[in-house]
This record gives C-alpha cells, structure tokens and sequence, in this order.
C-alpha cells in the first residue's frame, strides 16, 4: 500500500467567542476523518489554529477591558481546552497572531502585488466620528431605503429582504455609538479576482475537488460575475499591518479574511519547525510547493458559509503567488437542535464546556457520526433520538457483546480465547466488512460508516442469542463450545473497535487494555485473536440518563429574553469579521448601547378611548416634533398625574403601530403589570431630549 502523504485542516475559529455544539460538528468530522485516515495506514496531519485578527476581536477585548493579546491568548487556551474534551487530536494548534503567519501573508501579498494582482482605489465607506472608525456593515443600522422598516443592518433589509450598501440606509447610526456616521474616503488594497476566473472555473470542476453543489454554487458566482477583492483595512484594526505601501500614507491592515487561510499553513510550518530534526520531521516545502502538487494531499474541511472564501479567493491566492492549492474542500451543513436554530431560551444553544460537564463528549462524536453524510447537508441534533440511538446501538449493541462473553471466558478459561476460529465465515465476512466501513470513512460517508458497523454487531448479538453460551454453561460436556462461541464473540468485538476507533478514540483505548492487544489500526483486524489471553472487563459506557440532558438544556437556558442565533460551523455571515459574539449569555456593552434612552417631558397624557389599559403620551424628547407613545398604565394613573413630569423614553424602539395609532417610544416604568407600576420619573432640571448612559 502506498502511504499518501495528507494534512487535513478545520476552519479556524474566532478568537472572540466560546466553541459550541454547531462548531464541533466540523471538529469532529475532521478528527473522525484525519483519525480513519491515519488507521488506515497514511500520514496524516491534522493543523488548525485561532482566527485572531478583525474589529470584532479587537472591540471584544476593548470590551473586556483587555488588550487584543490578552484576549486572544485566553480564548486560545479556552479553545483547547474544549477541543482535548472532546477529543480532537490536533498535531498542532496555533494562532494566526503569529510570525510564521506574517511571513506568509506578506509573501503571498509580495508575490501577488509583483505579478500585478494587486490594485488600489479610493472607497467611500460610512465612518464613525465617535469611535473613530470605518464601520463595516454589521455596525451600521437604520431605516431601509426600500420599505421604510427602522433599525435595520447596513448590508440588507430583515422585512423586505433587499440588499443595499450600508451608505443607502436612510438615518443611519453606528450601533458602536450611536453616533451618526459621516462618509468617508479612503484608498483600499484590491485583489483582482476576476483575473483568475479561467484558473478558477477549471480549478473547481476538475479532480473531484468539490462537492457538486458546490461547485454548483460557484457556477451561480460566475455566472453573475466575479469582483475585485477588497483585501484592506484601515486602522485601527488587529492584523497585520499591509507592507511596501507609501510612507506618507496613513497605514493599512490586511483584512481578517486575507490572513486566515494563510493561518493552515502558518500552523504546518510551525509543527515543521517544531518537529524539526525529530523522527516525525515534516518537509514544509513537501506540500505547499507547486511542484510538489501531485506529492501530497491538502484537505479543508469547512462550513458551508465560508465556501467563497475556500473555493475562489484562496486557491487564487495560492495560484497567483505560486505556492499548490488544495486538493479537496469539503463543506458541511449546520447544526440544528431538536429540528430548530439552536436557541438560548430553550436551552439548545449548548457550549462546548456546558455539554462536557453534563455528558460523556464520546456519545456526540458517535451521534454526530451516525448523522454525517459527504453532503452538504444540515445536521439535526434530537436529544430524544441521541439519547436513545447511543444507548442502544453503543451500549445495547456494542459494549454488550463483550459484557456477555467476557465473564465466562474470565471465569472459566482464565482469559483464554479458543485456539481455532469456530465461525470463521462469520469473522471473515465482518473482517471483509473492513473494507466497505474503510473506504466509507474515506469518502466521508460517517453515517454509512457507522449503519455498516451496527450491522456487524447485530450479527454478533444474533449468533450470541442463537448459541446461548449462559444456558449451554449449565450443560454438561459444553466446555469447548461455550469457551468457543464467547471467544467468536470478544473476536467480532474487537473487529467492532477497530471501526469505530476513530470515532471513539477513548472508548476504544479502554478496550485495547482488555482486549490486551496494542493494535487498533484497520489492518490489525487480519490477525483475529486465536489462543490469546484477555483481560477482565469492565464497563465501558454508561447508558445517557434522561437527567442529564435535562440538566445540560437547563444550564445552556439562558435567563434573558429569547434570542434564536443560528449554529452555523463558525461564523454566521461571510462578513465575519464584523460579527459579534452571539454566544455569551450577557449582552455587551454594544447591545446595551444600541438602547437609546431620552430625557423626555410629557406635553400631554390622555385616557385612550377604547383602551381600557392604555394611557396615551405625547412627549417632548427634543426633537423638532413630539412623539406620540402609548403605555398600559391606566390602572394605576390619573393623566393628570403624570402631566407636566421628566420621564425617560427608549426612542429607538421600532415604531408599533396599534389600533389607537402609532406607539413611537416607550416610557420606562418599574414593577409588575398585575400589580402595579411606577413610571421612573427625573428631576425637574434634567434636560429634554439628553441621553442616558
Ligand atoms: O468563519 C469563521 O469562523 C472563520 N474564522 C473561519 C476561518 S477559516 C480559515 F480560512 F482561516
Ligand atoms: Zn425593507
């Protein structure tokens, strides 16, 4: 067999925020893959490092009180840490906040900008006059110049759908500060992508290189036309800093994007060095170089959002600076959980560490196994079905052929396994089985994968209940037969952790102690276990208990009001690098300022006709024209009470429109709608229409 030479990577995640269920789903196919891979004889490196750079981490740490250091050495520690949990066997984890990594932005860029890949223009961009920065299209809200919906993103419309440029919105605000953003020009770094369209469309539809509906995908992007990358950021911003541009302009970053890809192979060359002069000593140049394309293989496996990112700007990249481009990616679909969106309010919006604390990582490595297919396809977590899929196909049907054949065999024949193979067609054809199961973890196909083993460990359990070793036990003259028939079973047993090493790398190890052998790789199968002594056994798994997934779904509940968020592999939007964290259970400092809280003097208060609950407001908040603004306080007010008093508005509310007319602002009250409410009154001397902070 040749031994292929192969480094396989995951998408690298954000330095700003916790690993969740939604990201190991790609983790773990790519360890199940890389570990398969390695089984089957080949060698394998599996690299992955922190996606560092961007104005999300860089506010994220601001946020924190942090320098962007801080923050992303101790999301990287955070990182491993879920990562070992779970099992994910990395040969190296790095960062992309790293020399090696520099080294490569700036040679690929260096490379890229002598061949004349690189052009420059002038862009106008909003900018935030507070925060003194250019704002991406992720921070910028307002009114959609399409249907008028307020308190909508600056790249697309959330009621009607229509995508625009954040400078179309009308009234726009930084959600940063709440400032008015102004427009701005400055010059931007491009790379000429549609220079490559010829390389591109030949790359991606040759080789087997893509899934089909990727490529099928892309053929939609080349279809409607490929554009310039803009590859440049303005400070402040946390990267690289762009070289060779002019000493008398202000300085340029690469975008997060241009650097993160370069970060699989920063990542290699630092286990390169690292490895260096050792036995397990790797040749850099062995699978980055052009040259070397057909040496070596370079897999990505990746989430479905960032194929634009794998499947057209990087191999260009790597094309147009001379280096290889990869030999497959392989996109995912995302998670759901109980068929929806994970959601933190009803608890499936689980964390790495959350679910580690509560269950054994094995039983989702298995579940999300027995799911993975090679397409692109989302992925349902049920906690119903998870719990009862891997008790009984682990425990029930697996762990089970051994916990009832080991006892006699302990007991009775002190370990000892028969001499002969008393069902040799039964072992052949599961030893044969070796081959379907190898090539399906190959190609992906994890689900058949895992059918095709719990197919062998039923035809164990079958023979078991059809010879009855317990009852013939009892038979005299028997001794021969039992010790054979348990000794076929602990043999199909063993075939079984050989298939599912890979996915159960903990599990499987255990049994390595009782089965007493060292081997688990898939040709160790070949020699079955004739005249060889096993160890006792001990359990191997428990079952899940129902609590226990109650309890992990309780403490993922987060106690704010609901908010659904997507579990995509990574990143939710291919603006990633402007995305905020949606994991944590707080809110940051930036949602809270998006609430924009007014001194406001009430003008006039009015019973509602009609409205047996409502009071109707209109209210200065210093704005040409007052507001008009309903609150469901009439049981506990007279108008005349509130007449003429400084309350606090949120006038940034969406406006509602209500049968009685348009709600534009809430008074803030304190208490309980049943039993009372006390609107929050200020001082006399506060001025209409001032903020509160
Ligand atoms: O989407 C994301 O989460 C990115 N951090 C993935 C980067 S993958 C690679 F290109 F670095
Ligand atoms: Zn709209």
């Amino acid at each position: 067999m040749k031994v292929r030479e192969i480094l396989v990577t995951s998408a690298l995640p954000y330095a700003n925020g916790d690993i969740h269920l939604g990201h190991l789903v790609e983790y773990i196919q790519t360890d199940i893959w890389a570990r398969a891979m390695k089984a089957q004889g080949h060698q394998v490196t599996y690299v992955c490092a922190d996606d560092a750079h961007g104005t999300a981490i860089m506010l994220k740490a601001e946020e924190n009180g942090i320098t962007p250091e801080e923050q992303i050495a101790s999301v990287k520690a955070a990182h491993e840490a879920d990562f070992a949990k779970f099992l994910i066997e990395f040969d190296n984890y790095h960062t992309t906040h790293s020399e090696e990594n520099k080294h490569f932005s700036e040679l690929i860029y260096r490379r890229l900008n002598s061949a004349g890949h690189i052009s420059t223009h002038d862009v106008k961009q909003l900018f935030d006059p507070k925060k003194q920065l250019f704002l991406a299209d992720r921070f910028v809200k307002g009114t959609c110049p399409e249907c008028d919906s307020p308190d909508q993103y600056g790249d697309n419309c959330e009621v009607c759908g229509t995508t625009y440029d954040a400078t179309d919105l009308k009234d726009p605000r930084s959600t940063l500060s709440s400032a008015t953003p102004i427009l701005k020009t400055s010059k931007h770094y491009f790379f000429d992508l549609p220079e490559f369209e010829q390389f591109l469309k030949d790359w991606t539809r040759s080789d087997n290189r893509l899934q089909t509906s990727v490529a099928n995908k892309l053929q939609e992007w080349f279809d409607a036309g490929l554009a310039s990358w803009d590859i440049s950021r303005d400070a402040p911003y946390f990267g690289f800093q762009i070289p060779d541009t002019p000493s008398d302009e202000p300085d340029k970053y690469f975008y997060v994007w241009l650097d993160a890809p370069v970060g699989y192979m920063a990542s290699f060359k630092n286990l390169c060095d690292k490895r260096a002069g050792t036995e397990r000593a790797l040749d850099f140049d062995r699978y980055w170089l052009q040259e070397n394309e057909n040496k070596t293989e370079v897999y990505h496996f990746i989430g479905k959002d960032i194929v634009y990112f794998h499947a057209l700007f990087w191999p260009a990249m790597l094309a147009g600076s001379e280096f290889r481009t990869p030999t497959g990616v392989f996109a995912h679909g995302f998670l759901m959980v109980n068929g929806e969106k994970m959601s933190k309010s009803r608890g499936t919006f689980i964390k790495a560490e959350t679910y580690a604390e509560h269950l054994h990582p094995e039983y989702l490595r298995y579940y999300f196994a027995s799911k993975l297919t090679d397409k692109v396809e989302d992925i349902n977590l049920d906690l119903e079905d998870f719990m009862q899929k891997v008790n009984s196909d682990l425990v029930g049907k697996v762990v089970n052929i051994a916990s009832r054949s080991a006892g006699f065999l302990v007991k009775k024949y002190d370990g000892m396994l028969s001499e002969v193979c008393a069902e040799p067609k039964l072992l052949e054809d599961i030893t044969k089985t070796g081959d379907e199961i190898a090539a399906a973890y190959e190609n992906r196909e994890f689900s058949r994968a895992m059918r095709l083993i719990m197919q062998c460990a039923d035809k164990a359990n079958e023979y078991i209940d059809e010879k009855k070793p317990w009852a013939l036990a009892k038979l005299e003259g028997t001794e021969q037969e039992v010790q054979d028939v348990c000794s076929v079973a602990i043999n199909i047993f063993r075939q079984l952790m050989v298939y599912l090493a890979p996915v159960l790398p903990e599990l499987t190890a255990n049994a390595k102690g009782f089965l007493n052998i060292d081997d688990l790789s898939f040709a160790s199968r070949h020699e079955w276990l004739l005249g060889h002594k096993i160890n006792k056994f001990k359990p191997l798994m428990q079952r899940i208990e129902e609590k226990d997934v109650a309890a992990m779904v309780d403490a993922s509940k987060a106690s704010l009001e609901q908010t659904a968020t997507p579990a995509t592999s990574n990143s939710t939007k291919s603006a990633a690098d402007t995305k905020t964290d949606a994991q944590a259970d707080y809110i940051g400092i930036e949602d809270f300022s998006k609430v924009e809280m007014k001194v406001a003097h009430v003008l006039a208060c009015n019973h509602v006709e009609g409205a047996d609950k409502l009071l109707q407001f209109t209210l200065d908040v210093g704005e040409d024209k007052p507001r008009n603004a309903f609150s469901g306080i009439r049981k506990f007010y007279e108008p005349e009470q509130l007449l003429d008093k400084k309350v606090i508005c949120v006038t940034n509310l969406a406006p509602r429109k209500m049968k009685f007319g348009v709600s534009e602002g809430m008074v803030l009250s304190t208490g309980d709608p049943k039993t009372g409410l006390t609107v929050v009154t200020l001082p006399d001397d506060c001025v209409v229409g001032d903020q509160l902070a």
